[in-house]
């Protein structure tokens, strides 16, 4: 039984780059539904907490000083098998590798600034949704 909600960010690079519209777009023509939605700015202890499985990584630091740069669009979205569909949607985590027509191909810069977050589990999305919203604030 796979869930249908899945937690996205439209990250600073895209933000910065005037993209929130053409994303948005993207992400509704494909199906979803946008069940909660703010445009908001993690604190480094928002980013840090956020990415925790990324810890050790050597590019941990540098993911921090980026998703904390600017203002992101966080949004829970519905759609049957929301995760899996939303993450073929935005295409692999290194634009150049980004199937043709996929989010990240069409508006990321490189595989830090990818344009887009999409959760990789149903735990996954339950645990992020949560972390920036409250239940009042879903719809
Ligand atoms: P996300 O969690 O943001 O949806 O991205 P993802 O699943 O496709 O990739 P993940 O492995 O979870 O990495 C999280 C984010 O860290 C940055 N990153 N930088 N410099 C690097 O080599 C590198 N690798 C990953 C990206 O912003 C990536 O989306
Ligand atoms: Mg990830």
């Amino acid at each position: 039984m796979t869930g249908n909600r899945t937690f996205t960010m439209i990250k600073p690079d895209a933000v910065e780059k005037g993209h929130i519209g053409a994303i948005l777009e993207k992400i509704t023509a494909a199906g979803f539904k946008i069940v909660a939605m703010k445009y908001t700015q993690l604190s480094k202890r928002d980013a840090g907490e956020f990415y925790a499985i990324h810890k050790e990584r050597p590019f941990f630091g540098e993911l921090v000083e980026f998703m904390t740069r600017g203002p992101i669009v966080a949004a829970i979205l519905e759609k049957d098998n929301a995760v899996e569909d939303f993450r073929a949607l935005i295409g692999a985590t290194n634009p150049a590798e980004a199937a043709e027509g996929t989010i990240r191909r069409l508006f990321a810069t490189d595989i830090a600034e990818n344009a887009v977050h999409g959760s990789d589990s149903d735990e996954n999305a339950n645990i992020e949704g949560a972390f920036h919203f409250s239940g009042r604030e879903i719809f």
